[in-house]
């Protein structure tokens, strides 16, 4: 593939293969997820959590988004860009919807993504008018945990797979070319993914959508916390731990630097 996947090709992907997404916060780690062939690289308003050591992602700002977009941008090649709009850069209106999405289009990024359902459907129509792809993100919306009371999973009563299902379909109704869905009953994914046409990505909602996405910190074995649906599949913390310990103990023993690693001035002729 020349290029990055475009939103068209990633639309197609569904139905065909499972899809992958992961996110991904500046320049090393870009080039690390693009080369390792995800088909999505997500700069999740997570960066607030897990690089910033924030309590939540309320503490995102454009600023801060448009920064990280900026950094992954100019390492990704391949895989589509999506770039998560921070807590109120589009609820208040349309305007600030569009202007702040057309920043981070400007930053790199191919899309961008917004938390809700039903009651930001008319901001995801506003965004698509103006030409931005959007990806939605339903189920459990960790910008409004607040009024979700907490962290909690979703669609485990009946009503509440409703609302979910209700939210998905709202939100490919406005125009959105895929969704997120978050920690969400795994048969209430399971008929959110056979309901909708576009891409229904999975976070914690079980094994029957078209793809999966993970924040890369939990995969590699770096996030302070990590939660239950996440897998660890290195464990990085510890690899950075013992080579900062090994440099401290060879600087200490006047091991490092070796003669290797310096140079001398050079004997006049
Ligand atoms: O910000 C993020 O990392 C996300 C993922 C959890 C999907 O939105």
């Amino acid at each position: 593939m020349a290029g990055r996947m475009s939103v068209r090709e990633f639309m197609r992907l569904k139905g065909r293969r499972r899809i992958v997404m992961i996110t991904a916060y500046d320049y090393p780690t870009g080039l690390i997820v693009d080369e390792a062939g995800v088909d999505a690289v997500l700069v999740g308003d997570s960066v607030s959590m897990v690089v910033y050591g924030y309590p939540s992602t309320h503490y995102a700002t454009m600023d801060m988004m448009a920064r990280h977009t900026e950094a992954v941008s100019r390492a990704v090649k391949r895989a589509l860009v999506v770039a998560d709009m921070p807590f109120m850069s589009y609820e208040p209106s349309d305007r600030d919807a569009v202007l702040n999405a057309a920043r981070l289009i400007r930053a790199g990024a191919d899309a961008v993504k917004v938390e809700g359902g039903e009651e930001v459907a008319d901001r995801i129509r506003a965004m698509v008018r103006a030409g931005i792809p959007v990806m939605g993100h339903v189920g459990l919306t960790p910008q409004r945990y607040l009024v979700l009371g907490g962290y909690r999973r979703r669609g485990r009563r009946r009503e509440d797979a409703e609302a979910v299902i209700r939210d998905a379909e709202a939100v490919e109704e406005a125009g959105a070319f895929a969704l997120v869905l978050e920690y969400t009953a795994e048969e209430v994914a399971a008929e959110i993914t056979r309901r909708l046409s576009i891409p229904v990505i999975c976070i914690g909602s079980g094994r029957y959508c078209d793809g999966q996405v993970l924040v890369l910190h939990d995969v590699i074995g770096l996030s302070p916390m990590q939660p239950p649906f996440a897998k660890r599949y290195a464990d990085t913390r510890s690899i950075i731990l013992e080579a900062v310990r090994r440099y401290a103990d060879e600087v200490r023993r006047g091991v490092f630097p070796g003669e290797e690693h310096v140079f001398h001035t050079k004997e006049e002729p």
